[in-house]
């Protein structure tokens, strides 16, 4: 059967600072999704979970994408967070929800969506990535090795309903005035791909599909909230969405690129760089409001219902990485405010330096010759 997973996320408010959603505020999230969702047949299926102070809602339903039903039940399940998270007291209550009133998409409103419709395989594997801290950039780095690099993916050289290789849909997300997206194919337009990825924060993988079958393989969550906003409201903890094993990778050769801990922008107040720790599901944020973490549920769907979810990253071996991600963060974060330890200029999500800087350029000085 043809079903849609839609992932709608946001942060509207948290207990101890930017660190968790109380019980509380995550149950109402549960409640109405559950009340107003799947008891009235809207959807089939649905999971919540929280990264650091944002909370997910993954649901199964076959309304296709972009459906205005369902992004207003994600919407009003945010709404109703919100006035139980003013009732707690808790910090940046209603933060994500840049709008008084739902406009038919929760898209440019404030909340993050990925959504993907695809024809159910008899089995049908899935990952949902939920990040904290970080920008939807974040991905590039694994999902270009996953999906265009043999030297990380022998799968790619050596599962032939691989060989054909991928297209990738690459989003600007400086362009605010509409989506401006480019489509490469890879092992060909490598090097192009190459060429944009190397900036996660202007260019972002949006999707990737097989060019064996034409199916759909994830869909990430591209927008940019300080794009939407014309100013900072909190980093954007992407949500994504990747279809593994047969014609895609494997799950592991989806997870393993995680291992590298790669430095991405985010962090305390969104402004520095730190290594990505891969995290257990619903782990608090911490050291420096951070670090910038990802989460990983494995889960299967058939007929629309989800399997219960697989902690992916709650196995030994990425206490290893948890451990070298702690390391390099650590060695970057003892270089304080200096050179690459902050983001770039434009990244900087507090207005403070820029104010410093407009201050003093009135009192510099040209010197004569
Ligand atoms: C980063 C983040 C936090 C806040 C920081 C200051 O995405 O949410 O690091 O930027 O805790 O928060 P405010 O400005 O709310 O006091
Ligand atoms: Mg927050
Ligand atoms: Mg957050």
């Amino acid at each position: 059967m043809k079903v849609t997973l839609s992932a709608i996320k946001a942060d509207v408010g948290s207990v101890g600072g930017h660190n968790k959603p109380s019980l509380k505020l995550t149950q109402s999230i549960i409640d109405h999704v559950e009340n107003e969702g799947k008891k009235k047949k809207l959807i089939i299926d649905y999971k919540v979970f929280t990264a650091g102070d944002d909370n997910f809602i993954i649901m199964s339903h076959t309304k296709g994408v972009n459906n205005t039903d369902i992004h207003r039940l994600a919407w009003d399940a945010f709404v109703q967070g919100t006035a139980i998270a003013k009732e707690q007291g808790l910090y940046g209550a209603g933060q994500d929800l840049l709008k008084d009133a739902f406009s038919g998409n929760v898209r440019g409103m404030g909340p993050g969506s990925a959504e993907m419709e695809f024809e159910e395989r008899p089995s049908e594997p899935f990952i949902v990535f939920m990040c904290d801290k970080t920008d939807p950039g974040v991905f590039n780095y694994p999902f270009y090795r996953g999906f265009a690099d043999p030297f990380h993916n022998a799968g790619l050289i050596l599962a032939p309903d691989m060989q054909a290789g991928f297209e990738y849909t690459v989003m600007d997300v400086n362009y605010t005035e509409a989506d401006k997206v480019i489509t490469l194919k890879v092992p060909e337009e490598q090097y192009q791909l190459a060429a944009l990825l190397r900036d996660p924060e202007h260019y972002v993988i949006e999707s990737v599909h097989s060019r064996a079958s034409g199916d759909q393989a994830l869909v990430n969550s591209t927008s940019r909230l300080h794009n939407i906003a014309g100013k900072y409201t909190g980093k954007d903890d992407p949500v994504a969405i990747v279809r593994t094993q047969k014609e895609f990778p494997s799950t592991g050769e989806i997870l393993s690129p995680f291992a590298t801990a790669h430095f991405v922008v985010g962090d305390n107040r969104g402004s520095h760089n730190i290594a990505l720790m891969p995290c257990k599901l619903g782990s608090i944020i911490s050291f420096f409001d951070g670090p910038a973490m990802v989460t990983a549920a494995g889960i299967c769907i058939h007929n629309g219902v989800m399997t219960e979810a697989v902690d992916l990253f709650d196995q030994p071996f990425w206490d290893y990485v948890r451990n070298k991600a702690a390391e390099k963060s650590y060695s970057l974060r003892e270089q304080g405010f200096f050179g690459n330890a902050m983001a770039p200029m434009e990244e900087l999500e507090y207005t403070g330096v820029m104010k410093i800087l407009a201050g003093l350029d009135k009192k510099f000085v040209i010197r004569k010759k």
